[in-house]
């Protein structure tokens, strides 16, 4: 978006550490019981973008409120992206973080979507890395638990005109997570959208762009009106192909361990956000001698085969919540049920396994952990 040459390889980080950081004991207490995305460690990091400088001005600081003028231009035109991975205490020491270039790599096809600057992966790896080390007496030592990373970047030039920035900051923030949904590993319901749709072909589906989960609210608000943990998306021109669950990827279980295992997840069309978790189980289910497909699937089809006894279970998956059971579907027509409301074997087999890798309780075969500490 600019020419300007990019200056990042000069990009050093000055260190200004919190000089009241969180006592120890307080400390201790929030890390016990974090919840999700409620408290954050004492330091972040900021780099700031500008078309004459390119990348400048990189920091780790102590964590605090940012200064806008009310004309910041992500305010108005929310030009902003934002990634989420995670920092794992290893059960032999030490602390990793699964698979953050792939993170890196999606940032920046957000932000290409977006107009924003890339940012080159091996920063926003450093700068993760650098937070992590400083704050490493956050990351939770819990089963379950993990120090959840969210990098973000967004418009900061005064300016309401509409059209690319040209300056902009991102942060990495941290943030010890408990399980994001308050009943735990517990199978969820699911209200089928009709009525309003996540993502349409030329869109920003496949971005993780701030704006894509302000405009799923009212329908998560629609799934809770009646009686459901999260919406799940259908395709924008029939609502008749099953998208994404919330902000969460979707897989369906054909067959058993005692016949033959099939896992299908929604194509990636463009409208589907490209999970890591996703893209991690199609390679873990290939290994664990499961068959693995790519395809579209549609709601009658879910019902149909759910019925013949063909499908056997569904799960939702995503960094932050890991992998969620499926396990109940309602819709303004009718609804059904999937294995009695209870988590398959198969998706708490693939939960075990993902999660073993990342606390590094089995060889990462894949090189998907990265040492942090
Ligand atoms: C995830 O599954 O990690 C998500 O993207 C949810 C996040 C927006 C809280």
């Amino acid at each position: 978006m600019t020419t300007t040459p990019n200056p990042v390889r000069n990009v050093r980080f000055e260190i200004h550490r919190s000089d009241s950081p969180v006592p120890a004991d307080r400390r201790a207490q929030l890390v016990a019981d974090p919840g999700f995305g409620q408290v954050f460690t004492d330091h972040m990091i900021t780099i700031r973008w500008s078309a004459e400088q390119g990348w400048h001005d990189a920091q780790l600081r102590p964590y605090g409120p940012l200064q806008l003028d009310p004309a910041t231009a992500v305010l108005h035109y929310s030009q902003s992206i934002f990634e989420g991975f995670k920092a794992y205490h290893q059960d032999s020491g030490g602390v990793k973080t699964f698979r953050p270039d792939a993170n890196a790599r999606r940032f920046n096809r957000s932000a290409a979507r977006l107009a924003l600057p890339a940012l080159p992966e091996e920063i926003f790896v450093e700068a993760a890395d650098l937070l992590i080390q400083n704050d490493r007496e956050w990351v939770p030592t819990a089963e379950e638990h993990s120090l959840y990373i969210r990098p973000f970047m967004f418009a900061t030039e005064v300016f309401l005109g509409v059209r690319p920035a040209r300056e902009y900051l991102f942060i990495v923030l941290a943030s010890p997570a408990g399980a994001y949904f308050a009943k735990g590993v517990k199978p969820v319901s699911v209200w089928l959208s009709e009525d309003y749709v996540r993502a349409a072909p030329g869109g920003t589906g496949e971005a993780k762009c701030g704006g894509n989960y302000a405009a799923s609210l009212v329908a998560q608000q629609q799934a809770a009106d009646n009686g459901c943990d999260q919406v799940v998306w259908l395709d924008a021109a029939e609502h008749r192909q099953v998208e994404e669950m919330g902000g969460m990827n979707l897989f369906f279980v054909y067959g058993s361990e005692e016949r033959e295992v099939t896992l299908v997840t929604p194509e990636l069309t463009g409208t589907l956000l490209p999970g890591v978790t996703r893209d991690s189980l199609l390679t873990l289910g290939r290994e664990m001698g499961y068959k693995v497909e790519e395809r579209r699937v549609s709601v009658d089809e879910w019902r149909r085969d759910l019925g013949s006894g063909n499908l056997t279970e569904a799960f939702a998956c995503g960094t932050a919540a890991v992998i969620t059971p499926v396990g109940e579907v309602k819709s303004a027509t009718g609804g059904f049920v999937v294995r009695d409301g209870q988590p398959g074997p198969i998706t708490m087999k693939l939960r075990r396994m993902l999660l073993d890798i990342q606390h590094g309780r089995v060889p990462d075969q894949h090189g998907w952990l990265h040492a942090v500490v």
